[in-house]
């Protein structure tokens, strides 16, 4: 089983070292205008590849070599380690570290300048992390063909470790230690500073969003957004993608969920929006406040149970696979009901003594415990994140000098998402072991109770009936990726 998916949240205490600088490199001219053309592409409304619901990724070119990335709205700095390496680039000799999530998780490198081509968008003189070492956590995305991030968040001191490592060494008018966002804005003044972010949902049957990104422009599915409200980033400057939420409500009620954050609104809270978190993380007295209203749900603390989702705990909410829980978000005024497919993820457990096997549903709602402390409540992820077109809006760009803000478009109908659920689910689990109550399989797995002769045996007999849904055994290792997702923003 694969480990969980970390968040690509970069650590604020990213390093770098740049002392001893060696100028093995001209400085690169300014780009010009003619470098980077914004023609809208014609088919701008399916170009990111969805890896499991757990990483949105998209093929870029840097100094000339195709490098399929994951999105990060929760950092900055681009970063690559393919197989191959790199053709050629060169090489600042600048050495950094950037870390994410925990802090364990991070990758370091030389800073090199090369090329980056993105559809119409070229950018040749673009620095980057050429990365020679990467923690064990990078693996998972290493095996998934994802051989890098791309950081799409702001250039604040202290948020981008390669542009801070680029401007005290070669001084602020060096342009091109921007992070890419700010070099394809500059390439062409007269447009407006933004990025527009669908993520899709594997399996559901409804059909979702296709997954995209475009830049200063909206995808042609969700212009309405436009009309949406501004919803400013809080606290100004923060240096992340962080607004004020109004409320989380279950079930049409709204939780109790007091404010850590002293620029939050009195009732209110501040969340991440980050594309590089796989699920969504809140405090463990939140998440238990949206799973404890399910009839038959069950926390195992500490659990045995594997996780399918980045947690800052052992603890595992156990939830019957066809639950359904209202489960609604508010920003700007606005409701953002969340997809029951989003709320639980579905997986095969194998019994401790290794003899049955289960389908089980986990919470995808996840304690943040202190990673986000002083920084906002909460990481909404990729599972928050598949239910609204999303337009992040630097608030620079054209004739505007504003504050950052985001618009978003609820794209999940609510009444539908039951019967959805329902439907993906049971055609999936038609070719899975059985289910049995959170309750029995929380005992089971805490050496309360024996596996017995519930569920299917873990090994032999049936393996031919696995031939109906051959991608089931790829769901639950997915699952259990995704939680790894979720840390990418500090
Ligand atoms: C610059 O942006 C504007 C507004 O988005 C657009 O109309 C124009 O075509 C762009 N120019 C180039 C050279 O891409
Ligand atoms: C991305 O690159 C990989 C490897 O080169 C290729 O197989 C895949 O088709 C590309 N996908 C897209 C959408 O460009
Ligand atoms: C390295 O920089 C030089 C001088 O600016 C430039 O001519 C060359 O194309 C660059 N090489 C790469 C691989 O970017
Ligand atoms: C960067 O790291 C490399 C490899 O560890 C080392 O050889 C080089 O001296 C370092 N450069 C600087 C400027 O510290
Ligand atoms: C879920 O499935 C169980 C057993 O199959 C059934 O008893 C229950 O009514 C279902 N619950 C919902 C909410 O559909
Ligand atoms: C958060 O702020 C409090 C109060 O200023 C401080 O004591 C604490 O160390 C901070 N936590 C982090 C992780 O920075
Ligand atoms: C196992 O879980 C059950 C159900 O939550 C609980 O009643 C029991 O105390 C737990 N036993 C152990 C040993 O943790
Ligand atoms: C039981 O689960 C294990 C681990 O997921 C898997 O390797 C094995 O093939 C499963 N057996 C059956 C009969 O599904």
């Amino acid at each position: 089983m694969r480990s969980v998916v970390f968040s690509l949240l970069p650590l604020l205490l990213l390093s770098y070292e740049s002392l001893a600088v060696k100028f093995t490199i001209q400085r690169p001219p300014k780009s010009t205008s003619r470098s980077s053309l914004r023609t809208p592409k014609a088919s701008s409304n399916d170009n990111l590849i969805n890896k499991k619901d757990e990483r949105y990724t998209v093929n870029i070119t840097i100094s000339g070599r195709v490098v399929n990335v994951a999105l990060d709205t929760g950092s900055t700095d681009l970063w690559v380690k393919p197989p191959e390496g790199l053709p050629s680039f060169n090489d600042t000799t600048l050495n950094a570290t950037l870390r994410y999530g925990d802090g364990t998780d991070f990758v370091s490198g030389d800073i090199g300048v090369g090329a980056f081509v993105l559809d119409q968008y070229t950018i040749p003189f673009q620095a980057f992390l050429n990365v020679d070492d990467a923690a064990d956590a990078e693996q998972p995305d290493f095996d998934d063909g994802i051989f890098g991030l791309w950081g799409l968040g702001f250039n604040t001191p202290g948020s981008s470790g390669v542009n801070d490592a680029v401007q005290t060494a070669f001084g602020t008018t060096a342009t091109w230690g921007q992070s890419v966002l700010a070099n394809i804005f500059a390439a062409n003044q007269s447009g407006s500073d933004y990025i527009g972010i669908a993520l899709s949902r594997t399996g559901d049957a409804a059909g979702t969003a296709d997954a995209s990104l475009t830049i200063s422009e909206y995808d042609s599915d969700y212009q309405a957004v436009a009309k949406s409200p501004k919803i400013t980033q809080n606290p100004l400057n923060s240096g992340a993608w962080t607004v004020t939420l109004d409320g989380l409500s279950v079930g049409g009620k709204k939780i109790k969920w007091p404010s850590t954050m002293a620029e939050a609104p009195a009732g209110k809270n501040i969340v991440h929006l980050d594309t590089g978190t796989t699920n969504i993380l809140m405090p463990a007295e939140q998440v238990a406040a949206i799973y404890s209203s399910i009839p038959g749900a069950v926390l195992s603390p500490d659990s045995q149970i594997p996780p399918t989702k980045f947690s800052t705990t052992g603890d595992i909410w156990v939830v019957p696979c066809n639950a359904s829980v209202n489960v609604v978000a508010s920003f700007g005024g606005q409701d953002f009901p969340i997809h029951d497919l989003d709320v639980t993820d579905m997986q095969v457990v194998t019994s401790p003594d290794r003899k049955r096997n289960f389908t089980v549903c986990i919470g995808a709602f996840t304690d943040v415990g202190a990673i986000v402390e002083n920084e906002s409540d909460a990481l909404f992820g990729d599972s928050f994140l598949r239910n609204v077109y999303t337009v992040f809006d630097f608030g620079t760009g054209g004739n505007t000098k504003g504050n950052p803000f985001v618009q978003m478009l609820s794209t999940t109908d609510a009444t539908k998402a039951h019967s959805d659920l329902v439907t993906v689910r049971s055609a999936l689990m038609a070719s899975m072991p059985p289910e049995i109550s959170p309750l029995d399989l929380v005992k089971i797995f805490n050496g309360t109770e024996k596996a017995g002769t519930q569920g299917a045996p873990a090994s032999g007999g049936s393996d031919s009936r696995n031939g109906a849904w051959p991608s089931t055994p790829s769901l639950s290792l997915a699952t259990a990726i995704s939680f790894l997702a979720f840390i990418s923003f500090f």
